[in-house]
């Protein structure tokens, strides 16, 4: 059966889809925290390595895998070998899943947007969040679910239905100008915010806590580790978005230098949030008259609870602060989700032969039925296994995997970079080969084992080793049990893949 190939309108659709899905909640709500928990101005010293070594390298990897073979995921690895197919199906599964609990986020941030009218937390914004929004049941067992708690239900159910609206049309109409609309008001937004941040009183103790380097975290394997981990989230690299995305580009257009924008932007997006950020928790900190460091919290607590506090000691307009903060992150991140949906759409359709409206009418499906597992009383500690496992380990092993399949086994790697080299302007040396075939795996191998040992002695979070492992490993290994019978399906289009068949492999 025939299919047509969705493709973006222009070069610039593609950057503004690619930036609508790095910046996301990762840029807005992960990053500050994790730059001030690991060496604060030191951090950028980890993070610039990590950006360059690695977030980048594999950022091109998968926009030439994509667009060389302009298929899907399972189309791009198949190209490389047969073999390899799986590992494309395996990472748009992972991403998958990764959409299923980031719209909890984002459900929360729909409701706090909505609670910022008149600031309807209350005094109390700790338990307002802990126990009348979310109505989590933690202090019991791991595996009590409880109850369904209607009101992360409801928006969430409301934010897939939107989703699900954004997907059925093709990608230019939908994706590409969901994020022409967003992100313009999502970077104005994001400018008012963080000037309103730096000005408020107190904001430079804010700034000092972010920036002042702690130069022996230096030393710390884990602020490494942190900020791989931070670099390829906020990038989107690991899952096959990247690939999904730069197959629907057409034929001659640049990969490298759009890779460079999309990274950049990407970033100097996350050093505003974060100062914005800091500016407001030194507010904070002034108004209790205590240490900034008191008043940091956790990453969710951080979004839910501390920032709901800031909203109400504002003098004037507290309302708009609170808008254009929770507002940031659900517009950051509904451009983001559609590009963890994105890449099962188009690996189904392209193996499948299905309308892309039947692709989306079940994985938009699937998907919101996951996420209400989440949205249970005992929910909060599903997400928080499941984002580490991903996280972690599908990540790292994928993108090792991601190393030996182009670089190792195959040894496809050159005719990569002559691809990348082929239709951009800027030309990609051998330090992006070495990059990619050895210091990244090298240092990934590393991480994830050290990561082993580390929960080995201390299993993640104090949670119950059941729990991890059937929630944990568990989602891992469904999701390779999946790929590999994907992999096995029989393909039911034959445009998309003979005519690589007939040229490759
Ligand atoms: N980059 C997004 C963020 O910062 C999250 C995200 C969207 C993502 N798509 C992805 C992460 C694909 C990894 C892979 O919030």
């Amino acid at each position: 059966m025939a299919q047509v190939r969705d493709q973006w309108t222009t070069r610039a659709g593609f950057i503004l889809a690619a930036v609508g899905s790095a910046i996301g909640l990762g840029n807005i709500w992960r990053y500050p925290y994790v730059a001030y928990e690991n060496g604060g101005g030191a951090f950028l010293i980890p993070y610039f390595f990590a950006l360059l070594t690695a977030g980048i390298p594999i950022l091109l990897l998968e926009y030439v895998l994509g667009h060389r073979s302009r298929g899907s995921s399972p189309i791009s690895y198949r190209r490389l070998s047969q073999k390899w197919e799986w590992l494309g199906w395996w990472q748009a599964l992972l991403a998958f899943v990764i959409s299923t609990y980031y719209m909890i986020i984002l459900a929360w941030a729909l409701s706090y947007t909505w609670f910022s009218f008149g600031t309807q937390w209350g005094e109390d914004t700790e338990s307002f969040f802990f126990g009348q929004y979310l109505g989590s049941n933690q202090a019991e067992g791991f595996w009590d679910i409880g109850g369904l708690q209607w009101s992360v239900v409801i928006p969430v159910v409301l934010l897939w239905a939107f989703v699900y609206f954004v997907m059925r049309r093709q990608a230019h109409r939908g994706i590409e100008r969901m994020a022409r609309i967003m992100m313009p008001i999502l970077i104005g937004m994001m400018v008012v915010f963080t000037i309103r941040g730096i000005t408020l009183e107190g904001a430079t103790a804010g700034l000092n806590a972010l920036l002042t380097p702690d130069f022996s975290a230096l030393t710390d394997p884990n602020v490494w580790v942190a900020a791989y981990g931070q670099v390829f989230f906020s990038l989107s690299v690991g899952f096959a978005t990247m690939i999904t995305y730069a197959s629907y580009l057409k034929k001659d257009e640049d990969l490298a230098n759009s890779g460079l924008i999309a990274a950049f932007a990407n970033s100097g997006f996350e050093f505003m949030a974060a100062i914005g950020i800091f500016g407001a928790l030194g507010f904070l900190a002034t108004q209790s008259g205590t240490e900034v460091e008191h008043v940091v919290g956790q990453t969710i607590g951080l979004a839910f609870v501390i920032f709901p506090r800031i909203i109400s000691e504002l003098p004037w307009l507290n309302s708009l602060f609170g808008v254009l903060f929770f507002g940031s992150l659900v517009f950051a991140g509904l451009t983001s989700v559609v590009s963890l949906v994105e890449p099962s759409v188009s690996a189904i359709r392209d193996k499948l032969g299905v309308a892309r409206t039947t692709a989306v009418n079940w994985i938009c499906g699937l998907a919101a039925l996951v996420s209400l597992l989440y949205a249970t009383n005992g929910g909060l500690i599903y997400l928080d296994v499941v984002d580490h496992y991903l996280n972690s380990y599908g990540l790292l092993i994928g993108a090792i995997l991601m190393a030996v399949a182009t670089a190792w086994t195959t040894r496809k790697i050159r005719d990569l970079q002559a691809h990348i080299n082929q239709v951009s302007d800027i030309h990609i040396g051998n330090w992006w080969v070495l990059c990619v075939s050895v210091i990244t795996p090298l240092v990934l191998i590393v991480m994830t084992g050290l990561n082993i040992v580390d929960e080995w002695k201390v299993p993640y979070g104090g949670y119950e080793i059941s729990g991890l492992l059937v929630i944990g490993w568990g989602s891992l290994i469904i999701t390779v049990i999946a790929a590999v019978i994907f992999q096995r399906l029989a393909w039911k289009t034959d445009d998309a893949l003979t005519s690589h068949e007939k040229e490759g492999a």
